[in-house]
């Protein structure tokens, strides 16, 4: 429909072209390049160089997999890393006073407390207790408040990279017809505050959206964040569209997204591929949200 194939040749077989990849390892090892460099040079003039506090409660083997790729990270780039792993039944004081001593330290300046949390913790509270100026997730209210706001601070790791990664690629904001799929508060919501804070046109849909295939083929750029896997099809999408796909699913074959890939790639212009997308420049934005917490003054907001 539309298409030629590629030489012009009648009778050759008709080639739909498919959809440029946007590689976040490519744009990630770029970032994590200039982090390198940037802390090589503090180090370098006797300033401070960041070292991060990751807490681990529990033993979910996919949290511990997201925790040991962090860590290598920081490594990679000279971040120094601790890590606190915490029983699965430890108590709201206990997870709160590892908080709290980790504010105290000097030494630390950037604390990550990784989720999903065991359900018996109070999630909102303890992510509250974090220093904002130590805040690197981006997760405390004070980040959340400061976003919404739109004055400087820490912005969570994915959406970051999300923008990150379209901005690597050229993607342009003004005036476009941005949806997002899913308003959590890791993902969803503050990727939509950044859209428009970057003059998207914004849609948000959710579990509740009456007829989400309509809206998103309303998008001439759709980010999907809805944990649902390949929620997103064929019928979703209008050609020409380019598709963000932040799901991860760990299945029997493979890790999947939230978008069915071999439905959608003759039809739309670009897509990050599952796995090496998102979830790189995820990576990526921790480490410089941790580079961006040693720039700053404590005392200061964070920029
Ligand atoms: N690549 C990465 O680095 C990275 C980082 C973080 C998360 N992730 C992945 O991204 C996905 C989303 O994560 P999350 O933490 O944002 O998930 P979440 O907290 O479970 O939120 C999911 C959101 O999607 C919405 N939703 C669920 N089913 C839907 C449906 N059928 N139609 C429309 N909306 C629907 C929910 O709506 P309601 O609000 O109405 O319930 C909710 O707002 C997951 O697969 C997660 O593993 C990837």
């Amino acid at each position: 429909m539309g298409y030629s194939n590629v030489y012009g040749i009648p009778g050759l077989a008709t080639i739909r072209p498919a959809a440029q990849l946007l590689d976040g390892r490519v744009a990630a090892s770029e970032l994590k390049a200039q982090v390198a460099v940037e802390i090589e040079q503090r180090a370098a003039a006797g300033e401070r160089v960041p070292a991060l506090a990751t807490i681990l409660v529990g033993d979910d083997p996919a949290s511990h997999t997201y925790v040991s790729a962090k860590r290598r990270a920081c490594t990679e780039v000279g971040i120094r890393s601790v890590h606190h792993s915490l029983p699965a039944d430890s108590t709201l004081e206990k997870v709160a006073s590892l908080i709290t001593s980790l504010n105290a330290d000097e030494e630390v300046t950037g604390i990550l407390l990784q989720l999903p949390l065991p359900a018996h913790l109070d999630t909102r509270l303890l992510l509250d207790l974090i220093d904002p100026a130590k805040d690197v997730d981006g997760l405390t209210t004070t980040s959340g408040g400061r976003l919404a706001q739109g004055t400087p601070g820490f912005v969570p790791c994915t959406p970051k990279g999300v923008l990150a990664l379209l901005e690597h690629y050229d993607v342009d904001f003004a005036g476009r017809r941005a949806v997002v799929v899913g308003r959590s508060e890791l993902v969803g919501r503050p990727l939509a505050t950044l859209l428009s804070q970057r003059d998207a046109t914004v849609t948000l849909c959710h579990s509740r959206t009456r007829d989400l295939a309509a809206e998103c083929r309303n998008a001439e750029l759709l980010i999907v964040a809805a944990g649902r896997e390949r929620l997103v099809s064929e019928r979703h999408v209008a050609p020409g569209a380019i598709v963000v796909d932040v799901g991860i699913h760990r299945t029997a074959a493979g890790l999947v997204g939230d978008v069915d890939h071999a439905a959608i790639r003759h039809r739309v212009a670009a897509l990050t591929p599952v796995p090496g997308g998102v979830g790189p420049m995820t990576i990526a934005s921790l480490l410089e949200n941790a580079l961006a917490a040693v720039r700053t003054n404590p005392l200061a907001p964070p920029l």
